[in-house]
């Protein structure tokens, strides 16, 4: 039997082995309980220093969701509404959490190219917007994810020019950054720079994605913010008690650049594997920034795909989505690329 590959998602990989040392090394007496343990503490100072920003705050939430949710309602006026692109995890795949949490916030979405906003679609819907009008939900934050839900990236001055024009109308910025590893190591760029020096307030910071078990982070560059989201992180249950087993993850996560380390394997490998399976005959959907790539071939090819033990996410009859992770190896991509050839070839 051939062996199977999973490219279905980088959240089907399991735990860095760095990680699970983490928290075993934190399994160790006791510790005060909801945070008040010495790992968040450092955690707090870390996430300080690789975002250079002296007055972070950081809270640990279990889920992308949660940070997202989270950071926006405290963004996000309840009858405000949040700007993002019409393909949003927030608005597509989040079953209204941010208009739970954020007491009725809503979300628009706002179209542009390669699942990504420009000044200009924002601006538009700036323009259609009936400001001071009870009727209409009132534009409060701009909410940018990167990468995106298609694997596609902003740079620095990308995100600064949509703050900017965020700010012309008083939004605050956000960003969904459940990839933000990827992103900023696909940029090689500093985090500081593709985030509050760009002009975001607030990053929903993945780690599940890449190697963390089961903590996620809101960093919060605003500190007129920290005191909202503490008890608004609190009433939505993700005060966890025996926090220091998430803090050990992240800080571990986010200290001599492992959280880059293990983006760059997933970077690699869908570079290696988009490159592959376009030269096996393939057609590439979306410009493959970090470790995601859409791509178009034959139904029976598919079919065959997923009879040979590929694991990957059937988009339609004949498009596909695949994902590498922080586990997939050079040997994985040139198997599937492989068979891909194999399946390719055949019809
Ligand atoms: C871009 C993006 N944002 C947020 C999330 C939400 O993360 P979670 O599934 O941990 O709630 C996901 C999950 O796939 C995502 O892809």
């Amino acid at each position: 039997m051939a062996r199977t590959i999973e490219l279905r998602s980088d959240n089907a990989a399991g735990v860095a082995p760095e990680l699970m040392d983490a928290i075993l090394e934190a399994n160790v007496g006791s510790a005060l309980a909801y945070g008040g343990d010495d790992l968040t503490q450092r955690l707090r100072d870390v996430v300080a220093d690789v975002f250079e920003h002296p007055d972070v705050s950081v809270y640990p939430v279990a889920s992308g969701t949660a940070a997202n949710a989270l950071a926006l309602s405290a963004l996000c006026p309840p009858w405000g509404s949040v700007l993002c692109h019409d393909t949003a995890h927030i608005l597509r795949t989040e079953c209204g959490a941010t208009s739970l949490l954020g007491g009725g916030a809503v979300m628009t979405g706002v179209p542009g190219p390669h699942s990504r906003l420009a000044p200009a679609g924002v601006e538009a819907a700036l323009m259609a917007t009936r400001w001071g009008d009870p009727h209409h939900s009132q534009p409060s934050v701009l909410s940018l994810t990167c990468p995106t839900d298609y694997g596609t990236i902003y740079t620095p001055a990308e995100v600064g020019a949509l703050a900017e024009t965020a700010r012309t109308r008083g939004l605050r910025v956000h960003i969904d950054g459940a990839r933000f590893a990827n992103a900023v190591q696909a940029l090689g760029c500093s985090p500081a720079d593709l985030t509050w020096r760009a002009g975001v307030d607030a990053l929903s910071l993945g780690g599940i994605k890449n190697g963390v078990m089961n903590a996620d982070l809101i960093v919060c560059f605003e500190p007129a913010l920290a005191e909202s989201l503490m008890y608004r992180v609190k009433r939505s249950g993700h005060v966890a008690s025996k926090m220091r087993f998430q803090s050990a993850q992240l800080v571990r996560y986010l200290t001599d650049g492992l959280w880059l380390r293990l983006a760059e394997q997933a970077n690699s490998t869908m570079r290696r594997l988009a490159t592959g399976v376009e030269a096996a005959g393939a057609t590439l959907l979306n410009q493959v920034d970090v470790n995601m790539v859409f791509a178009e071939l034959p139904a029976a090819a598919i079919d065959q795909l997923l009879a040979d033990d590929v694991l990957f996410y059937r988009m339609s009859d004949t498009t596909v989505r695949l994902v590498t992770s922080f586990q997939t190896t050079i040997d994985d991509v040139d198997e599937v690329v492989q068979r891909f050839q194999r399946a390719i070839a055949a019809c």
